[in-house]
């Protein structure tokens, strides 16, 4: 009765992949592990079979999609045209977790950008969507497999959770490897900007463009005021705990020992000392705090560098940091 699939992390099997491959062409919905986390995937060219991504999702349709290819010719069949970084880009750090805003070409269906002139491009590293996106030789619209408003999912439970009726095939391959997504990366301005930090660290941007800017909404500072780019302008994760965050461990311990007092639930996030174990298992653990019904959640940020950059962003807009104009 299950519509979910055991598959090989590594070398998944090809019937799973073949069956998924034939859903998505006839204008199913299925989701699959990325190596950032999983995604919930649609015919990219196929307007109707995309819309039922928005309605599974409950997902706002101004809210654009990223679209998932098998490789740079594919990416190049999708934009109108492309900006001189972009090669540059692609050759360093494609099959990866960084996707490109670039111009859109006609053929991609207004339901996938939400009207806009511009198209999100990712070619993926795990071999599950890469496999996926050769054996359906079409481009694969997908957002991260939760509900709107959820964390985004790092495991096939937790799509089931979400979306589980929803969803003509999940292929499981266990937990993804890095935990949250990719990092959004508008080359529509120059020098480009990075609209949603992740998976690709700023420093490894900087290391071949030069400068790249920071959306408003991303950076600390300008947090509490500044909304840039689409999925910007709204809260990615409500927990219905109070998130507090925290720059040391003293800082939380002090803020923890007070709360016990006055006999509140807290939950307090794990891991919190390695950011990249952090990225990991961020996601879940948000997921496990608020199914226990804690008052508070209290978790120590990652250092603003590397990929802590993305687990910070993550964390404050589930505090509602980023929300508040
Ligand atoms: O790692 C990831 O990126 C995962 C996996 C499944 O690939 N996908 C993912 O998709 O996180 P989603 O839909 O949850 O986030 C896509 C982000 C949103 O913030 C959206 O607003 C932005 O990309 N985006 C998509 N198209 C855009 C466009 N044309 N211009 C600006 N931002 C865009
Ligand atoms: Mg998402």
């Amino acid at each position: 009765m299950t519509n979910l699939v055991k598959v090989d992390p590594q070398s998944p099997q090809r019937d799973a992949i073949e069956k998924a491959a034939a859903i998505l062409r006839a204008g199913g919905l299925v989701a699959f592990p990325t190596e950032t986390v999983y995604g919930l995937g649609a015919h990219a060219l196929d307007g109707v079979a995309v819309r039922r991504i928005f309605a599974a999702k409950e997902r706002p349709d101004w809210d654009p999609l990223i679209v998932h290819v098998r490789d740079v010719a594919m990416a190049r069949s999708l934009a109108r045209s492309v900006p001189s970084v972009f090669n540059a880009l692609t050759k360093r750090f494609w099959p990866g977790p960084l996707t490109l805003v670039v111009e859109k070409a006609a053929r991609v269906p207004d339901e996938v950008t939400a009207r806009r002139p511009t198209v999100a491009l990712r070619m993926p590293r795990h071999p599950v969507a890469a496999t996926l996106l050769a054996a359906a030789r079409l481009p694969i619209a997908a957002p991260s497999a939760n509900r709107f408003g959820r964390p985004s999912p790092t495991r096939a439970e937790h799509v089931v959770e979400d979306l589980g009726g929803c969803v003509d095939l999940i292929l499981d391959a266990g937990p993804t490897p890095m935990g949250v997504e990719s990092t959004v990366l508008d080359l529509m301005q120059s020098p480009p900007a990075i609209l949603r930090p992740g998976g690709i660290t700023r420093e490894e941007l900087e290391s071949l463009l030069g400068k790249v800017s920071l959306a408003a909404s991303v950076s600390d500072e300008l947090a509490a005021e500044g909304l840039a780019g689409p999925g910007m302008t709204t809260k990615h994760y409500a927990p219905r705990a109070q998130v507090e965050l925290f720059e040391s461990g003293a800082a939380l311990h002090n803020r923890a020992d007070e709360l016990r007092r006055q006999n509140k639930r807290i939950g307090i996030v794990e891991g919190a000392d390695d950011a990249q174990r952090l990225a990991r298992t961020i996601f879940a653990q948000m997921r496990t705090l608020d199914a226990q019904s804690v008052d508070f959640i209290l978790c120590v940020l990652p250092r603003a560098e590397g990929i802590g950059l993305a687990v910070r962003d993550r964390l404050r807009r589930a505090a509602g940091v980023a929300k508040k104009r």
